[in-house]
Protein backbone atom coordinates (compact mmCIF):
# COMPACT_ATOMS: atom_id res chain seq x y z
CA UNK A 1 0.00 0.00 0.00
CA UNK A 2 1.40 3.41 -1.08
CA UNK A 3 0.73 6.13 1.43
CA UNK A 4 -1.32 8.93 -0.20
CA UNK A 5 0.41 12.09 -0.70
CA UNK A 6 -1.42 15.12 -1.67
CA UNK A 7 0.06 18.11 0.23
CA UNK A 8 3.55 19.01 -0.53
CA UNK A 9 6.06 21.67 0.95
CA UNK A 10 8.63 23.70 -1.25
CA UNK A 11 11.81 25.43 -0.22
CA UNK A 12 14.73 26.89 -2.25
CA UNK A 13 18.14 24.49 -1.48
CA UNK A 14 21.66 25.29 -3.02
CA UNK A 15 19.26 27.36 -5.52
CA UNK A 16 16.99 24.70 -6.56
CA UNK A 17 13.61 24.27 -5.25
CA UNK A 18 12.98 21.28 -3.41
CA UNK A 19 9.21 19.28 -2.56
CA UNK A 20 8.49 17.43 -0.02
CA UNK A 21 5.11 15.28 0.26
CA UNK A 22 3.41 15.07 3.07
CA UNK A 23 1.64 11.81 4.19
CA UNK A 24 -2.40 12.75 3.96
CA UNK A 25 -2.68 9.83 6.76
CA UNK A 26 -0.52 11.37 9.31
CA UNK A 27 -2.28 14.55 9.24
CA UNK A 28 -3.91 15.14 12.82
CA UNK A 29 -3.24 11.55 13.88
CA UNK A 30 -1.98 10.72 17.91
CA UNK A 31 0.99 8.37 18.15
CA UNK A 32 0.07 6.39 21.09
CA UNK A 33 1.80 3.05 20.92
CA UNK A 34 4.74 1.59 18.01
CA UNK A 35 1.62 -0.07 16.18
CA UNK A 36 -0.19 3.41 15.65
CA UNK A 37 1.95 3.61 12.83
CA UNK A 38 1.92 1.49 8.87
CA UNK A 39 5.19 0.24 7.92
CA UNK A 40 4.78 2.99 4.93
CA UNK A 41 3.46 6.12 7.33
CA UNK A 42 7.35 5.10 9.45
CA UNK A 43 8.91 5.21 5.87
CA UNK A 44 7.52 8.68 5.65
CA UNK A 45 8.88 10.06 8.66
CA UNK A 46 11.73 8.62 8.10
CA UNK A 47 12.61 10.33 5.30
CA UNK A 48 10.79 13.69 6.38
CA UNK A 49 13.18 13.80 9.17
CA UNK A 50 16.41 13.05 6.90
CA UNK A 51 15.11 16.14 4.69
CA UNK A 52 14.81 18.13 7.99
CA UNK A 53 18.31 16.96 9.14
CA UNK A 54 19.87 17.99 5.89
CA UNK A 55 18.14 21.30 6.07
CA UNK A 56 19.15 22.13 9.39
CA UNK A 57 22.82 21.39 8.37
CA UNK A 58 22.80 23.69 5.78
CA UNK A 59 21.11 26.12 8.06
CA UNK A 60 17.85 26.65 6.19
CA UNK A 61 14.83 27.38 8.59
CA UNK A 62 11.82 27.01 7.28
CA UNK A 63 8.21 28.51 9.13
CA UNK A 64 6.18 25.56 8.38
CA UNK A 65 4.78 25.27 12.13
CA UNK A 66 4.55 29.41 12.80
CA UNK A 67 1.19 29.87 14.91
CA UNK A 68 0.92 26.34 15.76
CA UNK A 69 1.64 25.32 20.04
CA UNK A 70 2.60 22.10 21.28
CA UNK A 71 1.47 21.32 24.78
CA UNK A 72 4.38 19.18 26.81
CA UNK A 73 2.85 17.12 30.00
CA UNK A 74 5.77 15.50 32.06
CA UNK A 75 5.66 13.37 35.01
CA UNK A 76 8.75 12.14 35.16
CA UNK A 77 12.48 14.26 34.22
CA UNK A 78 13.36 14.15 30.69
CA UNK A 79 16.26 16.25 28.71
CA UNK A 80 16.23 14.55 25.32
CA UNK A 81 12.62 14.29 24.30
CA UNK A 82 11.01 17.46 26.19
CA UNK A 83 14.12 19.16 24.85
CA UNK A 84 13.77 17.75 21.03
CA UNK A 85 10.10 18.74 20.87
CA UNK A 86 10.69 22.25 22.09
CA UNK A 87 13.27 22.95 19.43
CA UNK A 88 11.82 21.49 17.17
CA UNK A 89 8.32 23.28 17.03
CA UNK A 90 10.52 26.16 17.50
CA UNK A 91 12.83 26.03 14.60
CA UNK A 92 9.37 25.09 12.78
CA UNK A 93 7.83 28.66 13.25
CA UNK A 94 6.08 27.15 16.29
CA UNK A 95 5.83 26.95 19.95
CA UNK A 96 5.92 24.99 23.02
CA UNK A 97 4.09 25.02 26.59
CA UNK A 98 6.13 22.75 29.47
CA UNK A 99 3.08 21.71 31.89
CA UNK A 100 5.46 19.44 34.51
CA UNK A 101 2.76 17.09 36.31
CA UNK A 102 3.56 18.40 39.48
CA UNK A 103 2.17 22.15 38.49
CA UNK A 104 -0.79 21.18 37.31
CA UNK A 105 -4.20 20.37 38.96
CA UNK A 106 -4.11 16.75 38.06
CA UNK A 107 -1.68 16.47 41.23
CA UNK A 108 -5.03 17.24 43.14
CA UNK A 109 -7.11 14.89 41.20
CA UNK A 110 -8.63 16.51 38.22
CA UNK A 111 -8.85 13.79 35.84
CA UNK A 112 -6.59 13.27 33.11
CA UNK A 113 -9.19 12.92 30.63
CA UNK A 114 -10.39 16.67 32.21
CA UNK A 115 -7.00 17.72 31.82
CA UNK A 116 -6.82 16.69 27.93
CA UNK A 117 -10.06 18.14 26.86
CA UNK A 118 -9.18 21.17 28.71
CA UNK A 119 -5.38 21.62 27.34
CA UNK A 120 -6.94 20.54 23.40
CA UNK A 121 -8.76 23.88 23.74
CA UNK A 122 -5.26 26.23 24.02
CA UNK A 123 -2.79 23.97 21.92
CA UNK A 124 -2.44 21.92 18.48
CA UNK A 125 -0.96 19.00 20.08
CA UNK A 126 0.03 17.47 23.22
CA UNK A 127 3.09 15.48 23.73
CA UNK A 128 2.65 13.47 27.61
CA UNK A 129 4.97 11.36 29.60
CA UNK A 130 2.76 9.59 31.98
CA UNK A 131 3.86 6.17 33.49
CA UNK A 132 0.46 4.57 33.38
CA UNK A 133 -0.24 3.07 29.74
CA UNK A 134 -3.94 3.32 31.10
CA UNK A 135 -3.85 6.61 32.15
CA UNK A 136 -2.39 7.39 28.39
CA UNK A 137 -4.99 6.19 26.60
CA UNK A 138 -7.50 7.60 29.03
CA UNK A 139 -5.79 10.93 28.12
CA UNK A 140 -6.00 10.52 24.32
CA UNK A 141 -9.98 9.84 24.92
CA UNK A 142 -10.36 13.12 26.35
CA UNK A 143 -8.45 15.28 24.11
CA UNK A 144 -9.79 16.60 20.75
CA UNK A 145 -5.92 17.18 18.96
CA UNK A 146 -3.04 15.07 18.71
CA UNK A 147 -1.48 13.22 21.32
CA UNK A 148 2.35 12.10 21.26
CA UNK A 149 3.34 9.37 23.22
CA UNK A 150 6.46 10.77 25.08
CA UNK A 151 6.93 7.37 27.00
CA UNK A 152 4.97 4.90 29.69
CA UNK A 153 6.58 2.41 31.78
CA UNK A 154 5.14 0.14 28.62
CA UNK A 155 6.88 1.71 25.76
CA UNK A 156 8.67 4.71 24.23
CA UNK A 157 7.70 4.69 20.92
CA UNK A 158 9.34 8.07 19.43
CA UNK A 159 12.22 7.04 20.75
CA UNK A 160 12.58 3.67 19.05
CA UNK A 161 11.86 5.27 15.95
CA UNK A 162 14.20 7.87 16.22
CA UNK A 163 16.81 5.15 16.97
CA UNK A 164 15.67 2.83 13.56
CA UNK A 165 16.39 6.70 12.43
CA UNK A 166 20.16 6.90 13.60
CA UNK A 167 20.56 3.06 12.53
CA UNK A 168 19.68 4.27 8.91
CA UNK A 169 21.78 7.01 8.62
CA UNK A 170 24.40 5.42 10.16
CA UNK A 171 24.38 1.96 7.97
CA UNK A 172 22.43 4.23 4.91
CA UNK A 173 19.85 1.34 4.76
CA UNK A 174 17.95 -1.03 7.08
CA UNK A 175 17.96 -3.92 4.81
CA UNK A 176 19.48 -7.12 5.95
CA UNK A 177 20.25 -5.53 9.39
CA UNK A 178 19.89 -7.58 12.51
CA UNK A 179 19.34 -6.02 15.64
CA UNK A 180 20.38 -7.23 19.48
CA UNK A 181 18.72 -5.64 22.73
CA UNK A 182 20.40 -7.05 26.07
CA UNK A 183 18.70 -6.56 29.33
CA UNK A 184 15.51 -5.70 30.78
CA UNK A 185 12.32 -5.99 28.97
CA UNK A 186 11.18 -2.89 29.96
CA UNK A 187 9.38 -0.25 27.99
CA UNK A 188 12.03 0.21 25.70
CA UNK A 189 12.66 -3.63 24.36
CA UNK A 190 9.22 -3.28 23.66
CA UNK A 191 9.07 -0.55 21.69
CA UNK A 192 12.63 -1.42 19.65
CA UNK A 193 10.84 -5.03 18.96
CA UNK A 194 7.93 -3.52 17.45
CA UNK A 195 9.55 -0.12 15.48
CA UNK A 196 12.74 -2.42 14.55
CA UNK A 197 10.50 -5.29 13.01
CA UNK A 198 7.81 -2.91 11.68
CA UNK A 199 10.87 -1.39 9.82
CA UNK A 200 12.50 -4.56 8.51
CA UNK A 201 14.87 -5.11 10.99
CA UNK A 202 15.59 -8.25 12.05
CA UNK A 203 15.89 -8.29 16.37
CA UNK A 204 17.07 -10.66 18.67
CA UNK A 205 16.06 -10.24 22.23
CA UNK A 206 18.25 -11.75 25.30
CA UNK A 207 16.97 -10.96 28.72
CA UNK A 208 16.81 -13.47 32.17
CA UNK A 209 13.57 -15.29 32.58
CA UNK A 210 12.27 -13.10 34.94
CA UNK A 211 12.89 -9.85 33.62
CA UNK A 212 11.72 -10.51 29.47
CA UNK A 213 9.43 -8.19 27.49
CA UNK A 214 5.77 -8.26 28.26
CA UNK A 215 4.21 -11.94 25.95
CA UNK A 216 1.75 -10.38 24.55
CA UNK A 217 4.29 -7.22 23.07
CA UNK A 218 6.05 -10.36 22.27
CA UNK A 219 3.01 -11.40 20.00
CA UNK A 220 2.17 -8.41 18.40
CA UNK A 221 6.20 -8.18 17.83
CA UNK A 222 5.62 -11.98 15.85
CA UNK A 223 2.74 -11.16 13.50
CA UNK A 224 4.40 -7.55 12.73
CA UNK A 225 7.35 -9.91 12.02
CA UNK A 226 5.43 -11.95 9.52
CA UNK A 227 4.11 -9.01 8.10
CA UNK A 228 7.18 -7.35 7.42
CA UNK A 229 9.35 -9.99 6.23
CA UNK A 230 11.84 -9.51 9.50
CA UNK A 231 12.57 -12.01 12.09
CA UNK A 232 12.56 -12.13 15.68
CA UNK A 233 14.31 -14.32 17.96
CA UNK A 234 14.90 -14.67 21.66
CA UNK A 235 17.71 -15.86 23.46
CA UNK A 236 18.67 -16.99 26.97
CA UNK A 237 22.19 -15.43 27.00
CA UNK A 238 23.84 -11.91 25.81
CA UNK A 239 26.52 -14.18 23.80
CA UNK A 240 24.27 -16.15 22.01
CA UNK A 241 22.27 -12.87 21.03
CA UNK A 242 24.82 -11.02 20.13
CA UNK A 243 26.88 -13.58 17.40
CA UNK A 244 27.00 -11.75 14.19
CA UNK A 245 24.87 -8.81 14.40
CA UNK A 246 24.90 -5.14 13.01
CA UNK A 247 23.93 -3.26 16.46
CA UNK A 248 23.99 -4.18 20.00
CA UNK A 249 21.38 -2.15 22.46
CA UNK A 250 20.99 -2.22 25.88
CA UNK A 251 18.94 0.22 28.39
CA UNK A 252 19.15 1.50 32.02
CA UNK A 253 18.86 -1.84 34.66
CA UNK A 254 16.09 0.03 36.61
CA UNK A 255 13.77 2.30 34.76
CA UNK A 256 11.89 5.59 36.19
CA UNK A 257 9.50 4.69 38.43
CA UNK A 258 9.47 1.35 38.85
CA UNK A 259 9.69 0.23 42.20
CA UNK A 260 13.14 -1.91 43.04
CA UNK A 261 12.74 -5.26 42.89
CA UNK A 262 15.13 -7.17 45.05
CA UNK A 263 17.51 -9.64 43.22
CA UNK A 264 16.50 -7.92 39.76
CA UNK A 265 20.55 -6.09 39.02
CA UNK A 266 21.93 -9.46 39.92
CA UNK A 267 19.79 -11.58 36.73
CA UNK A 268 20.49 -8.59 34.77
CA UNK A 269 24.19 -8.21 35.53
CA UNK A 270 25.54 -10.97 32.87
CA UNK A 271 23.71 -8.81 29.87
CA UNK A 272 25.87 -5.94 30.65
CA UNK A 273 27.39 -4.64 27.25
CA UNK A 274 30.78 -5.08 27.51
CA UNK A 275 34.12 -4.81 25.34
CA UNK A 276 34.24 -8.86 24.78
CA UNK A 277 30.12 -8.63 23.85
CA UNK A 278 30.83 -5.71 21.10
CA UNK A 279 33.64 -8.65 19.75
CA UNK A 280 31.21 -11.18 19.03
CA UNK A 281 29.37 -8.60 16.93
CA UNK A 282 29.93 -7.36 13.41
CA UNK A 283 33.28 -6.10 13.53
CA UNK A 284 31.52 -2.89 11.99
CA UNK A 285 28.41 -3.14 14.57
CA UNK A 286 27.35 0.15 16.58
CA UNK A 287 26.71 0.39 20.33
CA UNK A 288 23.30 2.11 21.26
CA UNK A 289 21.69 3.42 24.11
CA UNK A 290 18.51 5.50 24.59
CA UNK A 291 20.29 7.55 27.52
CA UNK A 292 20.66 8.54 29.84
CA UNK A 293 22.78 5.40 30.83
CA UNK A 294 24.85 4.06 33.76
CA UNK A 295 28.63 3.39 32.81
CA UNK A 296 29.53 0.40 34.89
CA UNK A 297 25.98 -0.95 35.34
CA UNK A 298 24.58 -1.72 32.49
CA UNK A 299 27.23 -1.02 30.06
CA UNK A 300 30.96 -0.68 30.45
CA UNK A 301 31.99 2.97 30.08
CA UNK A 302 34.48 1.88 26.95
CA UNK A 303 31.80 0.74 25.25
CA UNK A 304 29.57 3.41 26.08
CA UNK A 305 32.18 6.18 25.26
CA UNK A 306 34.04 3.84 22.31
CA UNK A 307 34.38 3.83 18.79
CA UNK A 308 31.61 1.93 17.69
CA UNK A 309 29.42 3.75 20.18
CA UNK A 310 26.28 6.20 17.98
CA UNK A 311 24.70 6.99 21.69
CA UNK A 312 24.98 10.73 20.88
CA UNK A 313 23.63 10.39 17.53
CA UNK A 314 20.59 8.65 18.70
CA UNK A 315 19.80 11.84 20.69
CA UNK A 316 20.74 14.24 17.92
CA UNK A 317 18.06 11.99 15.81
CA UNK A 318 15.28 12.57 18.87
CA UNK A 319 15.15 16.41 16.69
CA UNK A 320 14.77 15.12 13.14
CA UNK A 321 12.58 12.51 14.24
CA UNK A 322 10.09 14.96 16.66
CA UNK A 323 10.32 17.54 13.79
CA UNK A 324 9.42 15.13 11.65
CA UNK A 325 6.24 13.88 13.47
CA UNK A 326 5.06 17.36 13.96
CA UNK A 327 5.50 18.52 10.57
CA UNK A 328 3.43 15.48 9.12
CA UNK A 329 0.97 15.46 11.57
CA UNK A 330 0.03 19.41 12.43
CA UNK A 331 1.02 21.33 8.81
CA UNK A 332 -1.80 23.19 8.02
CA UNK A 333 -2.22 24.31 4.28
CA UNK A 334 -4.29 27.28 5.36
CA UNK A 335 -1.11 28.40 6.92
CA UNK A 336 0.42 31.46 4.80
CA UNK A 337 3.73 30.19 5.54
CA UNK A 338 3.23 26.92 5.06
CA UNK A 339 5.79 26.73 1.68
N1 LIG B 1 15.77 8.80 26.00
C1 LIG B 1 14.92 9.66 26.58
O1 LIG B 1 13.69 9.58 26.42
O2 LIG B 1 15.53 10.62 27.28
P1 LIG B 1 14.83 11.67 28.25
O3 LIG B 1 14.27 10.89 29.41
O4 LIG B 1 15.92 12.59 28.65
O5 LIG B 1 13.72 12.37 27.51
N1 LIG C 1 13.63 2.45 30.45
C1 LIG C 1 13.96 3.82 30.69
C2 LIG C 1 13.95 4.62 29.43
C3 LIG C 1 14.34 6.06 29.59
C4 LIG C 1 14.32 6.83 28.31
C5 LIG C 1 13.00 4.40 31.71
O1 LIG C 1 11.79 4.20 31.56
O2 LIG C 1 13.45 5.05 32.65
Amino acid sequence: MNATTTRALTWIEDGEEQEVRLTDSLKGRSILTDLSLSPEERLAILDTAAMLKRTRNKQISHMWLMGKTLGMIFQHPSTRTRTAFQAGMEQMGGQAIFLGAQDLQMKRGETVGDTAAIISRYVDAIAIRIADPAELMDFARGATVPVFNALTSKDHPLEAMSDVFALREHFGTLENLTFAYLGDGNNMCHSLMLSMLGSGVNVNVASPNAFGPDPQVVSAAQALAAQTGARLQMFGTAREAVRGVDAVYTDVHESMGSTVIPGKLIALAPYRVTQEIMEMAKPEAVFMHCLPLHRGQEVEPEVADGLQSIIFDQAEARLHVHKAVLLQVLHDDRNPFSS
